[in-house]
């Protein structure tokens, strides 16, 4: 059976990026770390000059989309794909907490938001994927096999981060995690379009009181279950 389409969407830091990862690894799936787009594109707004503390100018924005080219690239050395803006390597570029600031509301802009499902919906379009975002199983995939909808905590999720955050050696309080994650999370919810939500048919899956592996293995058996139903459906 051809691979099936993993959609796993979540709020900021619930740990969506590691699960999908280890589970795209674990099938020999494409893995797409959408989130990184929208990230490459404000950083390339950045650079640009067209995005300066929150404020930019939508036709200019738009006007700039046709230039920014992305792709994934897979490193063999440290085993893990990379985020490329324009042929560079930006993957260290796009987690900063000034990207973390401003992407929410250049994510909000529809046009970006076409431009980018667009790119995704060709990069799954074979099936084997698994792809983390907050749109995957309501716009990009709403027909994707298996759904997960992530969440934990506010308190566990500021923790992750911040040390998270301290470990590539950047200065910040819990405090800050924490205010900066809210926030996200509350323009992430109330944009006009795609809205973070959970899909009717998606499976909820709070990781406050998991580690990683525990997590990984309750997401295997939902994808196990989902594959042996399909083959069954199908013979
Ligand atoms: O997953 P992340 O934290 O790296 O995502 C960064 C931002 O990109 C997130 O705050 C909202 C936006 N995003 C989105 O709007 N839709 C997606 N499918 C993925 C991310």
């Amino acid at each position: 059976m051809a691979g099936i389409t993993i959609a796993i969407d979540g709020f900021s830091s619930c740990g969506k990026s590691t699960l999908a990862k280890a589970l795209a690894n674990h099938l020999n799936y494409i893995y797409v770390d959408s989130g990184a787009m929208y990230r490459a594109v404000t950083l390339h707004l950045i650079n640009t000059g067209l995005l300066k503390d929150g404020h930019f100018i939508s036709k200019q924005v738009i006007n700039e989309l046709n230039r920014i080219h992305i792709k994934f690239q897979y490193n063999r050395e440290l085993n893990r794909s990379e985020t490329y803006l324009n042929g560079e390597n930006v993957e260290k570029d796009i987690r900063t907490m000034e990207i973390s600031r401003q992407v929410s509301a250049i994510s909000a802009i529809p046009e970006v938001r076409a431009k980018l499902v667009g790119i995704q919906q060709t990069m799954g379009s074979e099936g084997g994927v698994v792809m983390d975002g907050r749109d995957i199983g309501t716009v990009v995939f709403p027909n994707a096999d298996v759904k997960l909808f992530m969440t934990a905590s506010n308190d566990i999720r500021a923790e992750r981060r911040y040390l998270e955050m301290k470990e590539k050696g950047q200065d910040l309080t819990l405090e800050e995690v924490k205010h900066s994650i809210a926030r996200r999370d509350h323009l992430d919810m109330n944009r006009d379009i795609s809205p973070l939500r959970k899909a009717d048919d998606a499976i909820e899956l709070d990781n406050s009181e998991l580690d990683e592996e525990q997590q990984f293995e309750l997401a295997l058996k939902i994808i196990n279950e989902k594959v042996r139903s399909l083959e069954t459906a199908k013979s």
